[in-house]
C-alpha cells in the first residue's frame, strides 16, 4: 500500500487536523481516527480535555498521531493560537454535550474550548452521549446555536450505547467522520454538476433462482460516486447487487437486471450533465426466463441473446450529457477500448486489463488508460479511490 500513501498524500497534500477529544467512552475511537486521517495523508496534532484522560491516555494519542499532544492550557501557553493557526480544520470527536455546551457559549477555560473560540476555518463535531442528554432541550439549543454559525455535524447514530440502552448518541463510525473531513477538505469544482454513475454487475435470470452474472463488486463505482459527491457534484448512483455501504450523501437506485438498470438510467438522465457507466452489465440473458425452477435432469443448453447496451442508448440521445463509459479487456487491447469509444460514441474511456493482478474485478486497486480524442492518461496501480479522482479531473479538464 506504499502506492496508495503517496499519492493520497498528494491528494489531501499538506493538510492538517487539529484534532480535539473530549471525555466520553468513545474517546478510545480518536486513535483509530488518526489512525485512518494519517492513512489519508493527513498530519494530525490532538488536544485533549482532562475528562478525556480518563478514557484514554495522551500516551497512545502522541503515538498514534506521532505528535505531542496538548493537555492544558499553561503548560504550554502559546498553543491555543499556534496549534489552530497551523490547521486546515478542527475536528472534535468524540465532542460531549460539556464540550458543545462551552463552544456554544463561548467559554474558554481550557485547552479545547479555547482552541475553538482562536481557530478561523472549518470546524466539525462528532456528538457522543446518552440519548438522554443528547435529547435535552438546552443542549439541542447548544447544538443549534453552534450550526447556525457553520459547525458541521457528524453524527451521532442511533444504536446501543455505552449505558446499555438504545438510543440516539452513539459516535459517527470512523469511516464516516473521515469521509467527512475528507469532504470538507476537497475543492468543489464540480458544484453545478449532476453526475450519474452505475456501479456493480447485472443479473440476467434463467428462472426465479439462477441468473448470469459477473465478479463486479461495484466499488470502482461507488468510488467514482463517492469522490464526485465530495467535489460538490449532485450525485445519483444506479447500483447492481453489492454488499458495499450506500455512499453518504448520494441518492441510490438499486437494480438487478440489464433492463431494470436501462430504466433507471432512462428516469435520471434527462437531468444529468455527466454519466459514467463504469457497471459491468452482462452482455447476454436468456432469451426466456423460465417462471418456474428448472428441474435438473442431464444436460441443459441456454438460449442467450444481447443486453441492451445502455451507454449506447444514452449516447444517441439528442440531449445527452458527457459520456465516461469503460472497458474491462483481458489484455492489453487498448485498440479494442478506442473502438468501443468510438462506436459507442462516448467522449472518455477508461481501459482496466481485468487480468492485471490487483486490477479491474472486486479488487481495491485499479490500473487504467484514460482515453479520450486528445491523449491516452496511463496511471500507476492505485486504489480505485484515487482513480475515480483522477477520472474526474480529466473530465474537468477536458471540459473546461
Ligand atoms: O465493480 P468492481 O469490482 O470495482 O470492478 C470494476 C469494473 C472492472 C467492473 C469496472 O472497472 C469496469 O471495467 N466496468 C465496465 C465493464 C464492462 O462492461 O466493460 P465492456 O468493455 O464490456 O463494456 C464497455 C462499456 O459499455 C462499459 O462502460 C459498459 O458499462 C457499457 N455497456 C456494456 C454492455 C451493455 N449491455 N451495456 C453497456 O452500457
Amino acid at each position: 500500500m506504499k502506492n496508495k500513501r503517496k499519492v493520497l498524500k498528494k491528494v489531501l497534500k499538506n493538510k492538517s487536523v487539529l484534532l480535539g477529544v473530549s471525555g466520553s467512552v468513545a474517546s478510545y475511537k480518536a486513535v483509530d481516527l488518526i489512525r485512518r486521517l494519517r492513512e489519508e495523508g493527513l498530519s494530525v496534532t490532538v488536544v485533549m480535555t482532562e475528562a478525556a484522560g480518563n478514557f484514554i491516555t495522551r500516551l497512545s494519542l502522541e503515538v498514534a498521531s506521532q505528535n505531542r499532544v496538548c493537555t492544558d492550557l499553561f503548560s504550554n501557553p502559546m498553543a491555543h493560537i499556534t496549534l489552530p493557526a497551523n490547521a486546515d480544520i478542527f475536528i472534535v470527536a468524540p465532542a460531549t454535550a460539556n464540550i458543545i455546551g462551552k463552544f456554544a457559549n463561548g467559554i474558554a477555560d481550557d485547552i479545547l474550548s479555547t482552541c475553538f473560540l482562536s481557530f478561523k476555518g472549518k470546524v466539525a463535531i462528532a456528538p457522543a452521549m446518552s440519548w438522554r442528554i443528547y435529547e435535552n432541550p438546552f443542549f439541542q439549543d447548544n447544538l443549534k446555536a453552534l450550526l447556525s454559525r457553520g459547525v458541521v455535524q457528524i453524527g451521532p447514530d442511533k444504536g446501543s450505547l455505552a449505558c446499555g440502552e438504545e438510543g440516539m448518541g452513539k459516535m459517527a463510525d470512523i469511516a464516516t467522520i473521515v469521509e467527512r473531513i475528507k469532504s470538507m477538505l476537497t475543492k468543489k469544482d464540480l458544484q453545478d454538476e449532476k453526475v450519474l454513475v452505475t456501479a456493480g454487475p447485472t443479473r440476467e435470470f434463467i428462472d426465479p433462482v439462477r441468473f448470469i452474472s459477473n465478479r463486479s463488486s461495484g466499488k470502482m463505482g461507488y468510488s467514482l460516486a463517492q469522490a464526485a459527491f465530495r467535489r460538490g457534484a449532485e450525485v445519483t448512483l444506479i447500483s447492481g447487487h453489492s454488499t458495499l455501504d450506500r455512499p453518504d450523501g448520494v441518492k441510490f437506485i438499486s437494480v438487478e437486471t440489464s433492463n431494470d438498470m436501462l430504466d433507471a438510467v432512462n428516469k435520471e438522465i434527462e437531468s444529468s450533465t455527466v454519466f459514467i457507466m463504469s457497471a459491468a452489465v452482462s452482455d447476454f440473458m436468456p432469451l426466456e426466463m423460465s417462471e418456474e425452477k428448472i428441474e435438473k435432469s442431464g444436460e441443459l443448453f441456454l438460449r442467450l441473446k444481447q443486453t441492451p447496451d445502455i451507454v449506447s442508448e444514452v449516447s444517441k440521445k439528442r440531449k445527452r450529457p458527457f459520456i465516461i463509459g469503460f472497458a474491462a479487456e483481458t489484455g492489453k487491447h487498448t485498440e479494442r477500448a478506442r473502438r468501443k469509444l468510438k462506436e459507442k460514441n462516448m467522449d472518455m474511456i477508461v481501459f482496466n486489463d481485468v487480468t492485471e493482478p490487483g486490477s479491474g474485478f472486486d479488487a481495491d486497486t485499479n490500473k487504467v488508460i484514460i482515453i479520450d480524442e486528445e491523449k491516452e492518461t496511463e496511471l500507476p496501480l492505485l486504489p480505485k479511490d484515487s482513480v475515480a479522482d483522477a477520472i474526474l479531473a480529466r473530465m474537468i479538464e477536458i471540459r473546461a
